[in-house]
């Protein structure tokens, strides 16, 4: 893979943005009348987290976010990526709006824009009112109509500033991970209430995308997905299928219905689940886009696994491949293949990675700066990678680093860190990471040959 990246390949009004979720980061759990969400409630659960880390405390961004703010802009990033948290907004999930809630992203909002940081939100980036799982959560057809209740309301008070919106980021997780793995919030593994959350989750960003709509003229709307490059451990026809499969799962199951393609007929079959499907549901999941998001980690290689649950594969590692922190494989091509793949295959008009990133342990310096030389090969990588698909014809305008700071990374708590900023916890001092400084330079460069070019 190249080093080299071919920023003349990017447009010259490119986002270069940098990442975070409000869980993640924002800690205040119980302040200004913000409710508990499912992972307050799974994070509390002893046993659910390393360390039994949870959010309550984060990055403080609740009280420090001008000082977040400047230090997105001595990244001199141009753009920020943020979630609303639910429970802030509307505690109970659907009915009484809090207004406290509201005014936090208002203020917020107002300062990006006075830094020159184009605010990019995300609606639903996990943290589910406790009380609307209380009353079935995703599962439940409700919760997708209290989900665009919610979105209007948000869209009304900050949609005079704010046009790039994304619904829902990752249902994969909320759905897979949530309810058939159950290594995230709400912690359940059974397949039938994943498959209806899958539903309900791209019925509820459906409806979201008509609320924004209807509440701000201009609004650019998408969805984000984390989708992965799939690969068969070997050329035997089972392995092949299996991938066929993990393919579905991962990928065509979340792209395929909100392009107007329905949910992929192969994978129903896998899943054996009715879907609770209403007349003209369809029609309103597939409600026109105008971007997608792709967040992009890693490629997975599967076998056929007929003891495994849905979809029965078994995951393989791949011999002589690097890996992250995380024990992600690194394969910078991927982001490429997948950039290209909505591209020709989903006719995407415009195309942002919303989420790339990669955790290290980092060392930090006698002097307190941190050198981490892995995450800042990952990033050119992967930036070069993007580059050359935009230069083979993605139209590709933005990409968000993950993540702006060092966060609560949901099961694996505070030990792993993909922040461009180190955040030390004890102190919620922030260090502007090497790659941080890297990534910086990139975006410094490009904005030289853009205005040579103009
Ligand atoms: C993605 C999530 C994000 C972060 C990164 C590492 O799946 O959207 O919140 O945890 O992974």
């Amino acid at each position: 893979m190249s080093e080299r990246i071919d920023l003349a390949a990017l447009p010259q009004d490119f986002l270069w943005g940098t990442a975070t979720a409000a869980y993640q980061i924002e800690g205040a759990v119980a302040e200004d009348g913000r409710s508990p969400s499912i992972w307050d409630t799974f994070s509390h659960t002893p046993g659910k987290i390393e360390n039994n880390d949870n959010g309550d405390v984060a990055c403080d961004h609740y009280h420090r976010w001008r000082e977040d703010i400047d230090l997105m802009r001595r990244l001199g990033t141009n753009a920020y990526r943020l979630s609303v948290a639910w429970p802030r907004v509307m505690p109970g999930g659907d009915g009484v709006v809090n207004a406290k809630g509201l005014d936090f992203y208002d203020e917020l909002i107002d300062g990006l824009l006075a830094a020159g940081i184009t605010p990019s939100v995300t609606l639903y980036h996990w943290d589910l009112p406790q009380a609307l799982q209380d009353r079935g959560g995703w599962p439940e057809r409700a919760t997708a109509e209290h989900f665009a209740t919610y979105a209007s309301v948000v869209a009304e008070r900050l949609g005079d500033r704010v046009k790039h919106w994304t619904t829902l980021n990752e249902p994969l997780c909320s759905a897979w991970i949530g309810h058939l793995e159950g290594t995230m919030a709400p912690g359940w593994t059974d397949l039938t209430a994943a498959v209806r959350a899958s539903y309900h989750l791209l019925l509820g960003h459906g409806l979201a995308a008509g609320a924004i709509r209807a509440a701000v003229p201009g609004a650019e709307v998408g969805i984000v997905n984390n989708l992965s490059t799939v690969y068969a451990a070997t050329d035997r026809p089972e392995d092949v299928a299996a991938a066929r499969r993990m393919d579905g799962h991962t990928n065509r199951w979340w792209l395929d219905p909100v392009h107007g393609r329905g949910f992929p007929e192969d994978m129903r079959e896998v899943y054996g689940v009715e879907l609770p499907e209403q007349p003209g549901d369809m029609e309103t999941i597939a409600a026109p886009l105008d971007w997608l998001g792709l967040n992009y980690y890693f490629p997975q290689t599967v076998a056929d696994d007929l003891t495994a649950p849905v979809p029965h594969v078994r995951t393989v590692r791949r011999l002589g491949v690097p890996r992250t922190g995380m024990d992600w494989e690194v394969e910078a091509d991927g982001i490429e293949t997948l950039l290209l793949r909505l591209t020709e295959e989903y006719g995407a008009r415009k195309l942002y990675v919303t989420e790339n990133g990669s955790a290290y342990p980092d060392v930090v310096r006698p002097d307190g700066t941190v050198d981490d030389p892995e995450r800042q090969a990952y990033l050119v990588q992967h930036l070069a990678a993007c580059a050359s698909a935009a230069r083979k014809g993605a139209p590709l305008a933005g990409y968000f680093a993950w993540s702006l700071l060092d966060n609560f990374e949901w099961a694996y708590g505070y030990d792993k860190r993909f922040g461009l900023v180190h955040v030390d916890y004890a102190t919620q001092v922030r260090t502007i990471k090497g790659t941080g400084d890297r990534y910086a330079g990139i975006i410094r460069e490009h904005r030289q040959g853009a205005a040579e070019a103009a």
